[in-house]
């Protein structure tokens, strides 16, 4: 049901946007992790190529990492942060005809993504690969976004502006400069263009880009989903909300300078890798300090994760992404990278903080916001959600350790040199050596994916219940309060 405009000047929350969000989410959470499996079975087998250019390794491989980061972590940011800013500031999403363009425009972005990435229509550049056009429709849903969000702060009732918020801001802020500085370029027609920059400094920027689409995208705005989804399924304040200050800036500042630790040994400037590590090393601090905030919260309350699955992947992430922020600093250590750098523990890496965090918090974010966004109680089976949350968790377990060996492995073969001062092997052995591992990660994948499968059944049935109990639900927004 669409709210009518007597319920929009009556008072209720815009919810209709954040439920469009929250179950195509769940949607590219299944088609962006399927085509995981099949790029994770292509490495495995090869011959799963099929001779298709269509479906080879190369363009699956960015179809992959567009799908799941931008479209299904995309859709949860939007879902979740339409949601928090409303129910913190006590007042109805602003602007709700633009608050629709973001939804169906951003739709229409990986709809576009998925037709040209398989046709090897590319600008080249990791995590920045849709086309001139794209990129244009892309950045006006973006500051469409940060218009709604900031004019919906900007009538807000409540004085004091919740953290979760400035977590949420800071993300759409520096994700709008991010994309709009990286993606410069001069097209020499509709389907290609030259960067704006060239050698060392593209490179430059585009992990600038790359580092921060990590810091703000993967992290600053699941941090704002830490700050109202943990304290809230808990039932318990935040930990310290003093931290959560001193962690906001601590973070947002610090993530800016550590992009330079993806071109260790590289053309760039010594000082400036250095720069980058040693803002990485700092980073471990913040990144710790926000997970202690989140996982503490639970003090007095651990019991809770004894029966409540829902708190548990909320939890859980957080331990997941305390893991991958320790492992990231250490890895920006430039004779460490030297070691881990072109190998798969960098895979390993980025599957931590991707399945760990990025997706565990996604998931229970989800499973908080499903049922009340569709007048229920509770999500359709509790036993399912149990079932996802163990298959994900040994699924990520298997994922992560087998490409931490696979990865220090490949870094030791490719670096061992006989006494006759010659390299004792040759790369191919290496990839050899490491095919058990990529078999282990495939049925990691697998089972992370089934997880998924069986949320989306869920997710289903919950919906339906609430559609045949009646109509969605339209929340009344309470009286102005004074914080
Ligand atoms: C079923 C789950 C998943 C499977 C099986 C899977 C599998 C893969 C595979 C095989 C690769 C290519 C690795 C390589 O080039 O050697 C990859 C890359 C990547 N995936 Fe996933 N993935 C899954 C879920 C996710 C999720 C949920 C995210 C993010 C939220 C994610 C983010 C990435 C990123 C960022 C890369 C690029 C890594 C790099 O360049 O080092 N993946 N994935
Ligand atoms: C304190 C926090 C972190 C630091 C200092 C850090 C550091 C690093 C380093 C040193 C690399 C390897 C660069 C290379 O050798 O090419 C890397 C790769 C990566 N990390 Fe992290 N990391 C952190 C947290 C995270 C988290 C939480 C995520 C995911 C949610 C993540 C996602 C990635 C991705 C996607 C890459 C691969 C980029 C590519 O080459 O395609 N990182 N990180």
């Amino acid at each position: 049901m669409s709210l009518t405009t007597a319920d929009a000047q009556s008072g209720v929350y815009n919810d209709k946007v954040v439920r469009q969000f929250a179950v195509m989410a769940v949607v590219w959470g299944v088609v962006g992790m399927l085509v995981g499996v099949i790029i994770a079975a292509q490495l495995t087998w090869p011959a799963l190529n099929l001779g298709i250019e269509w479906l080879s390794y190369g363009r699956l491989r960015p179809l992959h990492t567009n799908a799941v980061i931008f479209a299904f972590g995309g859709c949860v940011l939007f879902a979740t942060s339409y949601y928090v800013v409303q129910r913190t500031c006590h007042t109805r999403l602003a602007l709700g005809k633009l608050a629709a363009f973001t939804f169906w425009g951003w739709q229409l972005v990986i709809v576009l993504a998925a037709v040209t990435l398989p046709l090897g229509l590319t600008s080249g550049k990791e995590y920045a690969e849709l086309i001139w056009p794209i990129d244009i429709l892309i950045a006006l849903v973006w500051v469409s976004y940060g218009v709604v969000f900031f004019a919906t702060i900007g009538t807000r009732k409540v004085r004091h502006i919740y953290v979760a918020n400035w977590f949420f801001g800071a993300m759409i802020l520096t994700v709008a400069v991010l994309h709009v500085v990286n993606s410069a370029a001069l097209p020499t027609g509709w389907l290609h263009a030259y960067s704006a920059y060239a050698g060392v400094q593209d490179a430059m920027i585009q992990w600038w880009y790359g580092h921060n689409a990590v810091g703000f995208f993967l992290t600053a705005g699941f941090l704002g989903i830490m700050y109202y989804f943990i304290p809230k399924q808990a039932e318990r304040p935040i930990y310290s909300y003093r931290l959560s200050i001193v962690h906001f800036w601590a973070l947002i500042f610090t993530y800016m300078w550590a992009g330079p630790h993806h071109l260790h040994y590289t053309a760039l400037p010594d000082w400036t890798q250095s720069l980058g590590m040693v803002f990485s090393l700092i980073l471990l601090a913040p990144s710790w300090g926000g997970m202690i905030n989140g996982i503490m919260t639970l003090s007095g309350a651990w019991h809770k994760l004894r029966d409540d699955p829902i708190l548990r992947f909320l939890i859980v992430s957080l331990s997941f992404y305390g893991m991958s922020t320790f492992e990231g600093p250490m890895m920006s250590i430039k004779t460490v990278n030297a070691l881990s750098h072109y190998t798969d523990w960098t895979v390993g890496h980025v599957h931590s903080g991707a399945l760990g965090w990025v997706g565990l918090i996604s998931m229970g974010a989800l499973y908080y916001l499903i049922p009340r966004l569709f007048g229920q109680k509770q999500m359709f089976s509790k036993p399912a959600i149990e079932w996802h949350f163990w298959l994900a968790c040994i699924g990520i377990v298997l994922y992560i350790a087998a490409m931490w060996i696979a990865g220090v492995m490949q870094g030791l073969m490719w670096r061992a040199i006989g006494e006759d001062g010659m390299l004792v092997y040759t790369f191919s052995e290496s990839v050899r050596a490491s095919y058990p591992f990529y078999v282990i990660r495939l049925l990691g994948g697998v089972l992370y994916l089934g997880g998924m499968l069986i949320m989306a059944w869920n997710v289903w049935m919950t919906i339906r219940q609430g559609l045949r109990a009646g109509d969605v639900p339209s929340v009344k927004i309470p009286a102005p309060a004074h914080a």
